[in-house]
């Protein structure tokens, strides 16, 4: 058996919560494998309209396993939030949510920490969401930090201790505000709350799970364009998101990846700092926040809009491995009489090139448009067999240049809005 995975190709929120819902019905298990309360993962179903931060979103689906493995850090406050969030549905989450032991844990420090170095940068701001991402997966790699299984330890509380000892001398040179009491407290009945869950070898888990011939689905977190070793760094955050980052995150061989699922909006997002060759600063960038109600899902702040771009795209796909593409939220072009599209980025020497090249971030690159005729109606109750002409020919023109099979066109939020090709 294999691992499917499903990312974003793009800058995040291109739609996966609602894709891995839609899909969890078929895999037995289902897998975060990086990121933490950073993500925000919108599911819509019967009325109901939830985000996820770090629970996987197979969670609403009785049948399905969910894991948050390894690669993934997690905040115990903010996951003692989101169980609390969801126990009106009635689920048991208990019986279908195991956590790494190896998953990194995010203190409250991390979240100060984060708050001051972004202060520290004035205007060059990340843009972070603030939620103590880039400081644990710091502590992380410099060997310091903590980690899900470590709460179980008889010196936790000294390991903590010694953690944020180092942590403080740092908020020393910053002007930051806190009540560390009323944190800590928070903080360890978090814990508490967190030891009640099934915290385990999720490696372990996961293999003897392919062994016995479950399906399984990786569910990614932000984008390609945000990762750590190929997004426009350092407008990035601090994992590796793209296919690889399934492997080192859950334990599983490079050998065992399956179909990758490379999921995009049909126009592009962004929020937070960073470059945006396609972004739209006038009305038509406007209308398109405004059609897509693109607010973070996480933070509330108004996202970044702007035509698809063909470029990144490609590069996205090149680094994951794509098998497959879905497109997300085409209803949103609706109102658009002309679909541009970028094919190319002319570079400052006036080089025209379909790469994304290192100077993506270090000169200022301008995109090169073919126009398309937008379908300029309503989506609503379109199926394989009506879909309107323009619209075909726009996913016809995507997927000849991209070279990869659209198989899932999205046209609502919800989860029957959806068009399987
Ligand atoms: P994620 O982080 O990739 O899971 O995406 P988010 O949940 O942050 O953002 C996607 C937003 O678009 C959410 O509000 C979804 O409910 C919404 N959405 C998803 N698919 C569609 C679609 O096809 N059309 C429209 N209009 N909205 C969609
Ligand atoms: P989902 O999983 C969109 C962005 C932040 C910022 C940068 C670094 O919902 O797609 P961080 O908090 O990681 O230090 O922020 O990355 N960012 C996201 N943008 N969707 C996300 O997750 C994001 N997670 C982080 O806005 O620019
Ligand atoms: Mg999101």
């Amino acid at each position: 058996m294999k691992v499917d995975v499903l990312l974003g190709l793009q800058w995040g929120d291109e739609g996966k919560g609602k894709i891995v819902d839609v899909f969890a019905p078929k895999y037995d298990v289902v897998a975060r494998f990086q990121g933490g309360p950073n993500a925000g993962h919108t599911l819509e179903f019967d009325g109901i309209k939830h985000v996820l931060h770090q629970i996987p979103s197979g969670i609403f689906r009785e049948k399905t396993i969910n894991i948050i493995g390894n690669g993934v850090v997690l905040d115990p406050i903010v996951f003692k939030g989101e169980i609390e969030k969801l126990s009106k549905y009635n689920l048991n989450v208990k019986a279908n949510l195991f956590i790494s032991k190896k998953a990194t844990l995010i203190v409250p420090t991390h979240r100060l920490l984060d708050q001051a170095y972004e202060k520290a940068k004035g205007d060059d701001k990340i843009g972070s969401t603030l939620k103590g991402i880039g400081p644990s997966y710091q502590d992380k790699i410099g060997r310091q930090g903590l980690r899900v299984g470590d709460v179980l330890l008889d010196n936790f509380s000294h390991k903590f201790k010694k953690l944020v000892d180092t942590h403080f001398e740092i908020l020393k040179g910053h002007h930051i505000e806190f009540n560390w009491p009323e944190l800590e407290a928070q903080f360890f009945d978090s814990v508490n709350f967190l030891k009640q869950f099934n915290l385990i070898d999720s490696e372990y888990f996961i293999n003897d799970q392919l062994k016995k011939g479950s399906t399984i689905l990786a569910e990614g977190a932000q984008g390609s364009l945000l990762d750590i070793d190929f997004g426009s760094y350092p407008f990035v955050t601090s994992s590796n998101t793209v296919t690889a980052g399934a492997c080192t995150g859950l334990g599983i061989a490079p050998s065992r990846i399956g179909e990758v699922f490379g999921i995009f909006k049909a126009y592009s997002t962004r929020v937070g700092s960073g470059p945006f060759p396609t972004e739209l600063l006038d009305e038509e960038g406007e209308k398109m926040r405004k059609q897509g109600n693109e607010f973070g899902s996480t933070t509330g702040r108004p996202r970044r809009c702007g035509w698809i771009d063909l470029p990144s795209l490609k590069y996205s796909i090149m680094i994951n491995g794509v098998t497959q593409l879905l497109m997300m939220k085409a209803d949103v072009l609706n109102a658009f009489p002309i679909i541009k599209v970028c094919t190319h980025y002319k570079l400052s020497d006036g080089t025209i090139t379909e790469a994304l090249p290192y100077e993506y971030i270090t000169q200022k690159i301008t995109p090169v448009y073919t126009e398309l005729k937008g379908w300029n109606t309503s989506l609503e109750g379109i199926t394989n067999q009506n879909m309107p002409k323009e619209l075909q020919e726009y996913i016809l023109y995507l997927e000849k240049f991209l070279e990869v099979p659209i198989t899932v066109i999205s046209v609502g939020p919800d989860r029957s809005q959806t068009i399987l090709k």
